[in-house]
């Protein structure tokens, strides 16, 4: 790796996570451990859900999730055809129906008009990824599908810590996913959680989570998996917890430098919607589509600034094309248009300036 790249994303550690790296392995506690009842009990607290369970990684507590309330082979969800495609895939991979409804051109994420548009008498679960730390219209899906007896799961993992309505990201549904991957807003190198105030999809995620076994041991009660993190992992994490108002003000200065050197005559920034906002990475599309995300791409990263490009969406996905496709037609364009600028911890004032100066020549 070039030492001198800005690179996309990069964790940052403070002080206590070696401290507590180092006392989790001297316990020889090396597997479950008392880092990981800390860690979940201090999300209870302070995202106010009654139930929190550390899983191995983002898409661990997605396919947990999706078990755990219950989703079987032929079930009907809808996911966003526009955003990480964890939820999407496990759905696939379980074999449930999975369709795409469409995306909001502005926010990038799910909007009710077209969740609308795609759910039928069949649809259990509609799944609103939080897309690049946004919330988009979580509350107005919400009360719509709770009329309509439908489940909502939010895939929260890009949105960790962020808040609406004084509601964290996660806990607005039945039940919400997170991952604590390198990129994300808190690491724990790999990690994922699930929070729901559901009892008994909380017995499930216990079952699940542990080869469906609770306390006898080797009595299988469901055919469980192995979803279960590391006490180390957790302990990174404990040590990341306590600073996540620091993060948060630091992601939102960066957040703010962008505004002041961008050319934003040239830009369209993702439009936030959440009172309070962690960004995750500087998503925008460019107001002219002459110069297309690759070239940009490709030039900055001559400039030693290493940016990345939007998801694919579902359509342009050839797993997917056994799925409902139809009328993704925002989805299809921010796939091919947006640009995530880096945003991260180690960002100093004169690197955005110097991305932004860079970056504004281009477009
Ligand atoms: C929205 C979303 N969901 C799920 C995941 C999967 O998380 P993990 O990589 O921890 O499995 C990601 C990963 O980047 C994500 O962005």
């Amino acid at each position: 790796m070039n030492k001198n790249m800005i690179s996309w994303a990069s964790p940052v550690l403070f002080k206590n996570e070696h401290k507590f790296v180092t006392q989790a392995l001297r316990s020889s506690w090396i597997s479950g451990g008392k880092y990981i009842v800390k860690f979940e009990n201090y999300i209870k607290k302070k995202f106010k859900t009654k139930n929190a369970f550390l899983v191995s990684n983002g898409t661990a507590a997605v396919h947990a999730a999706f078990l755990s309330v219950n989703l079987k082979y032929g079930d009907e969800i809808v996911a966003p055809g526009y955003g990480y495609m964890a939820a999407a895939n496990i759905g696939n991979l379980m074999g449930l129906n999975v369709k795409f409804s469409d995306v909001d051109k502005e926010t990038f994420c799910s909007d009710l008009k077209s969740i609308k548009k795609v759910i039928t008498k069949e649809t259990k679960a509609v799944v609103v990824t939080h897309t690049y730390g946004n919330m988009q219209e979580i509350f107005k899906i919400k009360s719509f599908l709770k009329k309509k007896d439908i489940l909502l799961i939010e895939d929260a993992a890009e949105s960790f810590g962020c808040k609406d309505l004084k509601k964290y990201a996660g806990t607005v549904g039945d039940i919400g996913t997170y991952s604590f991957h390198a990129t994300k807003n808190i690491v724990m190198g790999e990690g994922g959680m699930v929070v729901t105030n559901n009892k008994n999809y909380a017995k499930k995620l216990m079952l699940y989570r542990s080869h469906g076994v609770y306390q006898e041991r080797y009595k299988h009660l469901v055919f469980g998996h192995n979803f279960r993190i590391t006490n180390m992992q957790a302990a990174i994490g404990c040590g990341q917890i306590q600073n996540l108002n620091q993060i948060q003000k630091k992601r939102v200065l960066i957040y703010k430098w962008y505004n002041i050197f961008l050319n934003l005559k040239k830009i369209k920034l993702q439009k936030i919607t959440n009172s309070s906002f962690i960004p995750w990475t500087l998503a925008l599309t460019l107001n002219s589509d002459k110069k297309k995300p690759q070239y940009i791409l490709d030039k900055l990263l001559k400039h030693n600034i290493e940016i990345r490009k939007g998801f694919y969406s579902a359509n342009r996905l050839k797993i997917y094309k056994n799925n409902n496709l139809k009328d993704l037609i925002n989805s299809d364009y921010l796939s091919k248009n947006i640009i995530c600028l880096p945003l991260h911890l180690r960002l100093r004032k004169k690197d955005v300036k110097y991305i932004c100066t860079t970056f504004n020549k281009l477009i």
